[in-house]
């Protein structure tokens, strides 16, 4: 999908669809005065007549995201206007969002190649028409994704190829339209996070991960990949990730991304990294069998660094950036680890395995480990870790938790300027007390209270040479139920951050 912003009349402007978003600037107790002043010096008497009459009728009401369409309107050159009200009071982003969702699913419905949207004089408190623009063009974009790759007949129809954004002539036309291609860039992302994440195990296992990330990394030479594999792994000392392996038929991969976008070659990296599980059934400690498929899921975090890499590579950001994602399949077998087993881990830390469905915790510790390499600036884990975060939070936001304050404090600010929020969880010593084993320097589970924390107090012992934040998004990756299916976050976030990194440095 194409997508960028212009001035232009909007009377004589010829498209598929005219969309309009009515103003809820001033008054919030009635119709806006300024929808219909803002717009007459483009749509002319007979639209704002027609507009008017339609509010009064009560067809369009001042609910956030009502809607009307009218077909051949007269005095435009439009095939269709499509009326949207903002709802009449001033918007949170959540609100916003939802608006251009709404917009997203009647052009969606809609069989429209084209539309033009003319989205002036919408108040976002707190948030100009830059950041306005870059949201829309995410959720648009966002929407041309499709979970139907491996249906024989694609069911979707979804026409819209061109957006554009009109802008008034008081707006900054540069700034806009350099915010509709990160948003766009941002979307794609997300939606390379879906894909993935949406495919089964049997087809995404960790050799399809290598390989599609060397797929990425081709044409583009700031973006290199390395594959550490099984053997590599072996005399690196990695066994706490090695363990995870042993019950399953498909090799285990560690990859790494290396994005180098700054110019300053000594500026120091930001590592991403994602847990790679392409299945969990929870390996001996056999998971139940209700929605068990959704455990195909548990490689999200790795899917949201693939994200993130695609957008780099599209705005060819100014930072460098690591991605690590140790790729594997956790499984039960004759040669599967089993509880009781004791590992050591390739920071030398012994490990006393309880249950074999706390896995990601066991890969992700070599991973961080592995990672302390780099010298990094900060350390970013991604993970669908626990269940227990999905009971704490939801699907509203991602758990947080991290051994830095100023980590913590710039993720909380990127989670609410992308609306993927984060919410913090504490990581005191009191609950790393859990984690005490009688017969290894720890155990991988800490009991059944707290077990978002507990993890993370487990991560962050192998975390203590760099600043380290984990993002548990056990439930923000995906949807269950009848809208199952993956959501791209954290990509929003992950790159909002990087963008404001990037500006700073
Ligand atoms: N991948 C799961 C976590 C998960 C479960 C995410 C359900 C989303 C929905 C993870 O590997 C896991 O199984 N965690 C266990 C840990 C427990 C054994 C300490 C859990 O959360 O039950
Ligand atoms: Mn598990
Ligand atoms: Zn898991």
């Amino acid at each position: 999908m194409q997508l960028n912003a212009t001035n232009c009349n909007l009377r004589s402007k010829k498209t598929d669809c005219l969309v309009l978003i009515l103003s809820n600037k001033d008054d919030q107790n009635s119709i806006p005065q300024s929808v219909i002043d803002n717009s007459v010096e483009y749509l002319g008497p007979t639209i704002i007549e027609l507009i008017t009459k339609l509010q009064e009728s009560g067809d369009i009401q001042k609910k956030l995201g009502s809607s009307v369409i009218i077909n051949y309107p007269n005095g435009l050159e439009a095939q269709r206007l499509l009326i949207v009200s903002s709802g009449g009071e001033i918007l949170n982003e959540q609100m916003f969002l939802s608006l251009a969702k709404t917009i997203g699913f009647k052009l969606k419905s809609l069989p429209v190649k084209d539309a033009v949207i003319a989205t002036q004089n919408i108040n976002v408190r707190g948030r100009d028409d830059v950041w306005q623009a870059q949201k829309i063009s995410q959720v648009l974009g966002e929407q041309s994704y499709f979970p139907d790759s491996l249906k024989t007949i694609a069911k979707h129809s979804y026409s819209l190829t061109k957006v554009l954004l009109a802008i008034s002539s008081g707006q900054k036309l540069k700034e806009i339209k350099d915010a509709c291609k990160l948003g766009l860039s941002i979307s794609k992302g997300m939606n390379l996070s879906k894909y993935l994440g949406d495919l089964p195990g049997n087809i995404c296992t960790p050799s399809f991960l290598a390989k599609e990330a060397k797929k990425l990394a081709m044409g583009h030479p700031q973006l290199t990949c390395k594959i550490i594999n099984e053997a590599e792994m072996k005399s690196l000392g990695m066994h706490s990730l090695l363990s995870v392996t042993a019950g399953t038929q498909q090799p285990a991969k560690m990859i790494i991304l290396k994005y180098t976008g700054s110019t300053k070659k000594k500026l120091k990296p930001i590592v991403l990294v994602g847990k790679g599980i392409t299945f969990d059934s929870g390996g001996i400690s056999l998971k139940p069998g209700a929605a068990m498929d959704e455990m195909k899921y548990d490689m999200c975090g790795a899917a949201s660094v693939f994200g993130v890499f695609s957008m780099l590579v599209n705005t060819d950001l100014n930072i460098n950036v690591i991605g690590v994602i140790p790729a594997v399949e956790n499984m039960p077998g004759g040669k599967a680890i089993k509880p009781g087993d004791i590992v050591k881990s390739m920071s030398g830390q012994t490990i006393e395995i309880l249950n074999t469905d706390a896995e990601g915790r066991l890969i992700l510790c070599d991973a961080l480990t592995y990672t302390a390499r780099f010298k990094p600036k900060n350390v970013i884990d991604i993970a669908t870790l626990t269940g227990a975060c999905v009971m704490a939070l939801g699907s509203h936001a991602s758990g947080l938790l991290s051994n830095d304050d100023i980590l913590a404090e710039k993720l909380e600010t990127a989670g609410r300027t992308s609306s993927d929020r984060v919410w913090r969880l504490p990581i005191w010593s009191e609950y790393d007390a859990q984690l005490k084993s009688n017969f290894a320097d720890m155990a991988n589970i800490g009991g059944r209270s707290a077990g978002t924390i507990t993890a993370a107090c487990f991560l962050a012992r192998f975390t203590k040479e760099y600043k380290w934040a984990h993002l548990d998004i056990a439930g923000t990756a995906w949807k269950g139920g009848n809208a199952k299916g993956s959501t791209g976050r954290p990509v929003p976030l992950l790159c909002e951050f990087l963008i404001e990194e990037a500006n700073n440095d």
